[in-house]
Formats: C-alpha cells, sequence, structure tokens
C-alpha cells in the first residue's frame, strides 16, 4: 500500500534505486516565461498546468511512486492582489476540470499547507478531491498550497507536544519520528531528488525537515518547457549521483547498510 511512512533518512539508510521514488519539484519561471513573449504572467500560469499535466504523465510512465509540487508558497500572498486571485482561480478551475480524471488514472491527490486560509468554495473542491482519490493506489500527486516548510515544522512540533505533554516537563524524550510522523507529509518516504526550474538555486521555504538528505537538480529552463524530457534530464543526473547518507563510497559499493541503533549523533569510540 502506498503512503506509509518510512523512517527518517538520519535514523535508517533508506532504500534507494534508479527511479527516485519521491520526486519533489519547484516549479518556476511561469511568469518570465511569458515574459519573454510579451505576454501577461498568467499566461504563463496557465501554461504551467499544461506542464504539470505533462509531468505527472511522465511520472506514471517511469513508475515514480510520489509526486510533489510547490504551486503557492506561504510567501506568495505577497505579490499583487490580481496575480494571487488569478491563481485562485486557476487552482480551482484545475481541481474541477482535472479530478475526475486524475482518478481515472489510479492517482491518488494529496495536498498540503495552510489551506484555512482559503475561501470555502475552493476548501471544498479541495476536501472532495482528496476524498475521492483517496483510496486510489497508483501515484501518489501532492500539491503544496499555501505551504511553507517552517510552518510544517512548527505545526508538527505543536501536534507532537499536545500528544506528548510529558515534553515540557522532560525535553530530552524529544526525538525525531515523534516530529516526523506529524509532519504533513508523513505518508511519503523523503524525497529522493529535489528538482527546481527557472534557474534560481534555492528552496525558498519548502519542505525543510525532508530535504536533509535529497539530490538536489537545478535547470535554467521555465517551468512551462520542462515538461517529459526536463524530467528525463533530471532522473538522469540522479542517476548519476552516489548517496551517501554519512557512509564512505566504499561502503556504498559494499551495500553496507546500518541497523538504527548504530546510527545518530549521540554515539561514541
Ligand atoms: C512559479 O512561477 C509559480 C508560482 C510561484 C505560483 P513564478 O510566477 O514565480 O515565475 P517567475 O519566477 O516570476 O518567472
Ligand atoms: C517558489 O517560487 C514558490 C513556488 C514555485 C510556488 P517563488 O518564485 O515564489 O520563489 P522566490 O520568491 O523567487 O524565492
Ligand atoms: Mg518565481
Amino acid at each position: 500500500m502506498t503512503g506509509t511512512s518510512s523512517p527518517p533518512s538520519t535514523i535508517m539508510v533508506p532504500e534507494t534505486g534508479p527511479i527516485p521514488k519521491h520526486i519533489a519539484i519547484i516549479m518556476d519561471g511561469n511568469g518570465r516565461w511569458a515574459k519573454k513573449r510579451l505576454l501577461p504572467r498568467v499566461a504563463g500560469h496557465k501554461r504551467g498546468v499544461d506542464a504539470v499535466r505533462a509531468c505527472v504523465r511522465a511520472c506514471v510512465e517511469r513508475d515514480v511512486k510520489f509526486l510533489t509540487l510547490f504551486a503557492f508558497s506561504s510567501e506568495n500572498w505577497r505579490r499583487p492582489a490580481e496575480e494571487v486571485s488569478l491563481l485562485m482561480k486557476l487552482f480551482l478551475n484545475v481541481l474541477e476540470s482535472d479530478v475526475e480524471k486524475l482518478h481515472r488514472q489510479n492517482i491518488r491527490l494529496k495536498i498540503i499547507g495552510d489551506i484555512s486560509a482559503f475561501n470555502e468554495q475552493l476548501q471544498l473542491l479541495i476536501s472532495q478531491a482528496q476524498d475521492i482519490t483517496a483510496g486510489n493506489t497508483g501515484l501518489t500527486l501532492t500539491i503544496a498550497a499555501n505551504y511553507g516548510g517552517r510552518w510544517d515544522i512548527l505545526d508538527a512540533m505543536r501536534k507532537t507536544l499536545i500528544q506528548h505533554p510529558e515534553l515540557t516537563t522532560h525535553p530530552e524524550l524529544l526525538k525525531e519520528e515523534l516530529v516526523s510522523k506529524n509532519l504533513s507529509m508523513a505518508y511519503a518516504p523523503e524525497p529522493d531528488l529535489f528538482i527546481r526550474t527557472g534557474g534560481e538555486q534555492r528552496i525558498s521555504n519548502f519542505v525543510l525537515w525532508q530535504l536533509a538528505y535529497t539530490e538536489l537538480y537545478f535547470t535554467d529552463k521555465f517551468w512551462p518547457d520542462f515538461g517529459g524530457l526536463g524530467l528525463a534530464d533530471a532522473i538522469a543526473s540522479y542517476q548519476n549521483r552516489e548517496r551517501r547518507f554519512g557512509r564512505t563510497s566504499e561502503q556504498v559499493q559494499n551495500h553496507e547498510t546500518f541497523p538504527s541503533f548504530l546510527t545518530g549523533s549521540t554515539k561514541q569510540c
């Protein structure tokens, strides 16, 4: 079954293969794509939706299990009101037009982020879309909307404190696993591959906690131009990386893994 969370990569070395199980993407460059063509920014966002569809198709074809897309950050409210409202309308339209299609493709749709800031109609569509596709066992497509990595960590800490009131008097009992299982994407393994299009080399408050050991890939291509070919290039680059998780190259080649009692920062020699 998809959705069982795995231990953090800092506690146990995860199993990895040539195809990333989880790809997380900052879809950047829509505005510049449009500007280059003397079009309004929203034209770039619309083409960005086509690029999302192409990327989802490519992930399904390559048997990627989890795809996470950053659609709207907690800082994107700072944009001009007109652009924010157009982005909300676009999100709403896509939910209305695409959820049935996703369902037919056995795709499970998840939305992460503080959706309480959205209008009622959008909140309702989000919850219906998640309910309709909840039992699907193919690709898990997560859309991060009004999402911020710091918000996620704080929210997980708050939940952890409520579940374990003893932590206020015994903070030494606070463990990574207690926090990570309360993160909004606890149902997914940590991303194997992070992609950012649009030429910027920054994380912009995306999934901060789970990127600890993720392979990073940056491309100058604007998001509307990325498509299946861009994804193929990113996966090819991923396949040339050696994921060591703290071990030496020799250990990796000998396939040495470690039980959890040998990892962590408290070991003494
Ligand atoms: C990413 O493209 C989409 C969102 C943030 C919603 P941008 O709109 O950031 O495009 P640029 O960076 O201005 O080109
Ligand atoms: C990050 O892109 C957020 C999304 C793609 C949704 P931005 O374009 O908002 O990032 P900054 O502001 O350039 O860092
Ligand atoms: Mg941008």
